[in-house]
């Protein structure tokens, strides 16, 4: 969603703020501007709706625009269509004050109309240009920026970051935070502020992440942050521990490519310093074995592929912990009055660590008590901060909008948890223990041979790439892995596909299925491989063209009947699914590249979904 970048420093301004713009692009938006301050000109503001090549174009890269000082922002609608009028950053009526703002307002109409009483003239539908004129207003009234951004705060209600220039100070920057991420940089020529460390990583690896309530004051030199009562705060300071290769495509086509290629070496530095000496050792969660047996009840909670991979934990989990275990959307369990207490152990997952309805659900299941362990990507997030414990993935920047190496490492992390809480409830047995972890150490050279499938892949999607709509069909785990693959297709090639527990075709959905419709069958879940053929036969009898995935070891048999068949390497039936995804996620790319869909960043979508 919108990004927002900051600098105040010693080199030129704008071609850093278009830099660190273009390396947020990924997170999907529908427009762009700067603003940046200058002896001679000024304040000086460009912005415009559409890519931000046009902002590059218009600015000859920033190079027409004077001054060292500077904000810059991608917007992604909320309030306004995508137009030039709405682009951030918002400009008070005065033209001395220029804002950028991530998050919404949510008291701004009534903010809106006292101020239009009081004669102040709004040319945008934005909820952002609102703070501009009330910034304005109260600086009139007390002529400090600082404070005028402190009342400022004290007035408005919603989630925001926010990036401040005012033309009366040359060198000085400020920025705030509330529900929505702003970093701290601390750069050799200058200093940072930015929603996404991917803007500055090429300038610094030294961070520091705000808090809500907290005021930056950002100038070449120095950064002083101050609580919401003015009071100075002591940053501790971060450094990020990969460089700027990572978030670039390093001449593969798309981002999805490259990441999925990432994904054995992703896993296994997710697993690797994690399994030591035969145990699971898992230093960040600090929990007892008689912690452990209070929980009456688990819940995970998650939104798209993160609630996918919370799927297939449920069955993976109740397998090992038999305990009852509850999958709930995050924008369902936040309205829905759910049933936490002390005694429930609330896992929630996020490869962004910043996704709104996780994180509203996560601090409603902390209210009532719950105790919460998040699963999370991205380091410093707001997430990783709330929650009680944090066990973090490590796959890495994930750019492309359709997560695949993030939720491979999930997956394999949340089987590393489950099994490390069996084992302090001692409900799975030494040798199922010892055999799901040799299975685990193995998963990254077997996942390497499942890419050796590219070009199979490759081969399938050019023959299927023309359906219209497709079935994704399994039971029990690969049930849970065909939600992932449909929706790995869709949001990438705008095919219609749905995703069906193959038991369930018969009581309705059958009836969608023509001679030439595709179905995905997945039998990979070998201990119901014989039910899963029989849904292929269920299928092909009514005429469907089946493609199905399924493993070495049942490859024959599922050859007898499917079209096309891919097989993975057989693991420990737990791990499964993170072989069997790997095939899904390349016919989905290759589809989406045969249909000439805009791979890494699809229509109306974002990687950080940070509105309701
Ligand atoms: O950052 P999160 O894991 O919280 O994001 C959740 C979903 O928005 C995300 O998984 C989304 O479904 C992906 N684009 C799917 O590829």
């Amino acid at each position: 969603m919108c990004g927002i970048i900051g600098y105040a420093g010693r080199e030129q301004a704008a071609p850093i703020l278009l830099d660190g713009l273009e390396r947020m692009e990924y997170r999907g938006y529908d427009s762009a501007g700067v603003a940046v301050r200058s002896e001679t000109a000024g304040l000086q503001v460009k912005k415009t709706k559409g890519r931000l090549q046009a902002l590059a174009d218009m600015t000859h890269g920033g190079a027409d625009l004077e001054g060292t000082l500077g904000i810059g922002h991608t917007r992604w609608a909320t309030h306004g269509e995508p137009n030039d009028i709405n682009a951030h950053p918002h400009v008070s009526e005065n033209g001395r004050i220029a804002l950028v703002h991530n998050g919404i307002i949510e008291n701004y109409l009534e903010l809106k109309e006292h101020l239009q009483r009081q004669g102040v003239t709004f040319v945008s539908d934005t909820d952002s240009e609102v703070v501009a004129q009330l910034l304005e207003f109260h600086y009139n009234e007390c002529g400090s920026m600082l404070e005028a951004v402190g009342r400022c705060l004290r007035r408005i209600e919603g989630s925001y970051a926010f990036g401040i220039i005012c033309s009366d100070y040359p060198n000085a920057l400020i920025a705030a935070r509330k529900d929505s991420p702003l970093i701290l940089g601390y750069g050799e020529h200058g200093n940072f502020i930015a929603s996404d460390v991917t803007a500055i990583i090429k300038y610094t690896r030294d961070v520091a992440y705000m808090d809500d309530g907290e005021i930056a004051v950002i100038t070449p030199e120095s950064i002083d942050v101050f609580d919401d009562e003015m009071s100075p705060v002591e940053k501790a300071h971060s450094v990020v521990d990969w460089d700027v290769s990572a978030a670039e495509k390093g001449g593969y086509p798309h981002f999805m490519f490259k990441e999925i290629l990432e994904q054995p070496e992703a896993v296994r530095k997710t697993i690797s310093p994690r399994i030591r000496e035969g145990r699971v050792v898992l230093d960040d969660l600090h929990l007892t074995a008689e912690e452990a047996r209070r929980f009456s009840r688990i819940f995970i909670i998650a939104c798209g592929s993160s609630y996918h991979v919370g799927m297939i934990s449920k069955y993976n989990w109740e397998r090992l912990l038999r305990r009852p275990v509850e999958v709930c959307l995050a924008s369902e369990f936040r309205y829905s009055d759910p049933l936490v207490d002390e005694d429930t152990l609330v896992i929630v997952i996020s490869q962004s660590g910043e996704t709104l309805d996780t994180m509203a659900a996560m601090r409603e299941a902390k209210r009532r008590g719950g105790r919460t362990l998040a699963i999370v990507n991205v380091v410093g997030s707001s997430i990783a901060r709330e929650a009680d414990d944090v066990l973090y993935t490590w796959a890495g920047p994930e750019i492309a909008v359709a997560t695949t190496k993030a939720y491979s490492t999930q997956l394999v992390l949340m089987d590393l948890v489950g099994l490390y809480l069996a084992d302090l409830l001692g409900t799975v047995a030494r040798e199922e223990y010892d055999a799901i972890l040799a299975a685990a150490e193995a998963l990254p050279e077997q996942m390497r041979q499942v890419l050796e499938h590219v070009e199979k892949l490759q081969y399938f999607a050019s023959r299927y790439f023309n359906h219209d709509s497709i079935f994704f069909i399994g039971r029990n785990l690969d049930y849970a892995l065909g939600m992932e693959g449909s929706l790995k297709l869709k949001e990438i090639s705008y095919i219609h596909s749905e995703a069906y527990a193959s038991g369930e075709l018969k009581h309705g959905t059958i009836s969608l299925i023509e001679p030439g419709t595709l179905v995905v069958a997945l039998g990979l879940y070998t201990a119901l491989f014989d039910k899963a053929m029989s849904n292929v036969v269920e299928v092909k009898a009514r005429g469907a063209e089946v493609l199905a995935v399924t493993t070495e070891s049942c490859r024959e048999r599922m050859e007898k009947n499917a079209d096309s068949v891919v097989a993975v390497p057989d693991t420990h039936p737990i791990l499964q699914p993170s072989l069997g995804v790997i095939p899904l996620q390349l016919f989905a790319y290759y589809v989406a590249l045969q249909r000439g869909c805009d791979i890494d960043k699809p229509r109306n979508l974002a990687k950080s979904v940070t509105v309701e």
